[in-house]
């Protein structure tokens, strides 16, 4: 195999990363928020996940409001029209309604092309499942400009009434612009990894209120149709799939060319253990779950575009992204900047 093909298993044409963004609301929700009407306090919170505070939208505000201005960021990044765009792609669990895609929602409130535009159900792994597939339209050498979008509105998805999820989760969202690498020169989305364990369904999910059991009224007074997690197991399930993950990039790789892990922010100690199995020095990971919590699909994009934002890519080093969640799912990237 040439090194040619070893950085373009998905097609002939190789993406790259063209225009990074993100958004998050304003609103910010501390732990002593919590405190104040559940039976938790903020030394628990933050010992047990580094959540110090989180964003949620406010009322009036809806998930597509930071899924537009986080590829409004993005675009402008990478110089890209609406025009230009030629797909739309978003990763999320909690689009402004049931049906349709966000996507389309999106797409209008952006004024793009009537392009495709769908939405892809990976739940915390959604960005990734967003850039793959994007990347592999690219590959095809029939698109030029795919936005593909990660985020998740998860005030609207938790019991707010339940401890045990409720101080997890933040809302935010994260873009990029995907083209031919040849047209960008940068962020070679070098390769991927996708999967899932259907087995795990009952893990993390949000059990009633869908096609299955359509809502009813005891549905809701049962709040069946907020999310029920269990937690120690998907933790276990995230701390061993993050070591996977971090194996599978790593391969054949020179660790002097790691630039940085961009990894899913679902609880810190989670990170700091595996990264530490690994060897991977601790200042060559990025963190920013005590500032948003656990944003789900939006985790990993927005790291990403704070850590470009800051200036931290150096050119010819490569980054890590990795994800996991509900599905259970799970998905890797490696971008050579
Ligand atoms: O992106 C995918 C989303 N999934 C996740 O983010 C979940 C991953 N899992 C985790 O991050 C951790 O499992 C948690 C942070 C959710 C929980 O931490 P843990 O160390 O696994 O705690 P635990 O579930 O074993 O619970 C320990 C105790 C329990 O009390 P008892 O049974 O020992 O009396 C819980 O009821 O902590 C209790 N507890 C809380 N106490 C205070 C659970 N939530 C809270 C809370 N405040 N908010």
């Amino acid at each position: 195999m040439t090194d040619d093909e070893k950085a373009v298993p998905y097609g002939p044409v190789p993406a790259g990363i063209a225009g990074i963004g993100h958004h998050v609301p304003d609103r910010v929700i501390d732990n002593e928020y919590f405190e104040k009407y559940l039976d938790t306090s903020d030394e628990w919170i933050q010992q047990r996940t580094g959540i110090v505070q989180r964003r949620w939208l406010a009322e009036d505000e809806k998930p597509s409001d930071m899924f537009v201005a986080a590829a409004e960021m993005a675009m402008e990044d990478a110089g890209v029209r609406p025009e230009d765009v030629d797909l739309v792609v978003v990763g999320t669990a909690s689009g402004d309604y049931l049906a349709p895609a966000v996507a389309c929602v999106v797409q209008a409130r952006l004024g793009l092309p009537k392009c495709g535009a769908f939405d892809i159900m990976a739940a915390c792994s959604g960005f990734l499942y967003a850039l793959a597939t994007g990347a592999s339209f690219i590959g095809t050498g029939r698109y030029r400009n795919v936005l593909a979008i990660g985020g998740d509105a998860m005030s609207r998805l938790i019991d707010q009434e339940d401890r045990s999820t409720a101080v997890l989760f933040g809302d935010g969202a994260g873009a990029v612009v995907l083209q031919p690498h040849e047209v960008c020169r940068r962020g070679l989305v070098e390769d991927y990894v996708l999967g899932a364990d259907g087995e795990g369904v009952p893990l993390l999910l949000r059990p009633k209120g869908g096609a299955a059991e359509p809502m009813t009224e005891e549905i809701l007074r049962n709040r069946e149709h907020f999310i029920h997690m269990e937690g120690r197991k998907v933790y276990r399930f995230a701390a061993a799939r993050m070591i996977w993950l971090l194996d599978w990039a790593m391969r054949d790789q020179d660790p002097e060319e790691l630039g940085w892990m961009i990894p899913h922010q679902m609880n810190r100690r989670i990170l700091e253990q595996a990264t530490a199995h690994l060897g991977i020095p601790p200042n060559k990971v990025l963190h920013n779950i005590q500032k948003y919590g656990n944003t789900s699909a939006g985790s990993v994009p927005i790291l990403l575009s704070e850590g470009y934002r800051k200036g931290l890519f150096e050119k010819d080093k490569f980054l890590v992204l990795g994800a996991f969640g509900a599905g259970l799912t799970w998905a890797g990237a490696r971008i050579r900047w």
